[in-house]
């Protein structure tokens, strides 16, 4: 059984950006450029930025953070986006999510200009994804599939299973399964009102949970030889760490992982991924790959 290391598998793409940030550089280019916009103080957001921003220093990326409190409006939160939109200093730019409820979120993500959307929530880049064509693509699933890819988990005509159809995760993560340029496998998402999930998980090649239910599959939902990817990172409470919680994926790794040839951990597994891909994104509309600058 293989543990599917996204921590290291992170490191060493965090590496290969730098190296290709340096060479930009040295031949006069600018360096890219991400900007996070953090409304309010949510514990799990404060953290993702921050390792956001961590990671453009490793990557050699400048960044930069406007926050906001809770309490501002969507007008002035619409106006710092035009304000991103419009700074030809800014590359790519993500606006961290949950919003607060008086802010309408689908207003906000369309608002932000699709060339600088790395974390690939606008429609324009939602549909490419959803045509195969080249866009910013979201991260997590992209993240998943680097690390399958890396791992030379085999994906052509395999059953895969996809549990949550949340337009972060299950969505993207299920058209790129099945796309014949990237998983190439026969799909099934399952979700809150599907039936007999267990039945349909046993069927899976390659079972990817992104449900946030913790510890929601279990032994007798996989099968023998399986690739398990556990997307859930809930919260839950833990006196034993000096935060008070740890991180909880959606698999009962201890029992899971015996039955599967490759399974990803919670935490240093998918997590790192995501954070790394956004860095992937923000290269590649630095250099304006997708759409020209
Ligand atoms: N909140 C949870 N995941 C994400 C993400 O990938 N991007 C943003 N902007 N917010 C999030």
């Amino acid at each position: 059984m293989t543990i599917i290391d996204g921590k290291a598998t992170a490191d060493i793409i965090k590496k290969e950006i730098a190296a290709e940030v340096e060479q930009m550089v040295n031949s006069g280019a600018k360096r890219p450029h991400l900007a996070a916009v953090l409304i309010g103080h949510d514990g799990g957001s404060e953290t993702y930025v921050k390792n956001k921003i961590l990671a453009c220093q490793a990557c050699g990326f400048e960044s930069s953070l406007v926050r906001f409190e809770d309490d501002v409006t969507e007008a002035e939160l619409l106006a710092c986006i035009d304000r991103l939109n419009r700074d030809e200093r800014v590359d790519g730019f993500i606006v961290q999510l949950p919003l607060p409820r008086h802010i309408n979120k689908q207003r906000v993500i369309e608002a932000i200009d699709h060339r600088k959307d790395v974390d690939g929530f606008h429609p324009i880049n939602v549909g490419r994804t959803a045509l195969g064509l080249p866009c910013f693509l979201s991260a997590t699933p992209m993240g998943i599939l680097e690390l399958l890819k890396r791992y030379n988990i085999e994906m052509t005509g395999k059953k895969c299973v996809v549990l949550g159809r949340s337009n972060i995760v299950g969505k993207p993560m299920s058209q790129l399964m099945m796309q014949k340029e990237h998983g190439d496998t026969t799909v099934t998402v399952c979700h809150s009102h599907s039936r007999n999930i267990a039945d349909e998980c046993r069927q899976a090649d390659i079972l990817i949970a992104a449900i946030g239910m913790p510890g929601y599959v279990t032994a007798d939902m996989v099968k023998p030889g399986a690739v398990v990817i556990d997307v859930g990172t809930t919260r839950v409470p833990d006196a034993s760490r000096p935060s008070g919680f740890r991180l909880s994926g959606d698999v009962q790794f201890d029992e899971v992982a015996p039955l599967c040839s490759a399974i990803s951990p919670v935490p240093g597994g998918v997590g790192p991924m995501t954070i790394c891909m956004l860095m992937l994104n923000t290269l590649a509309a630095a250099k304006g790959i997708y759409y020209e600058k």
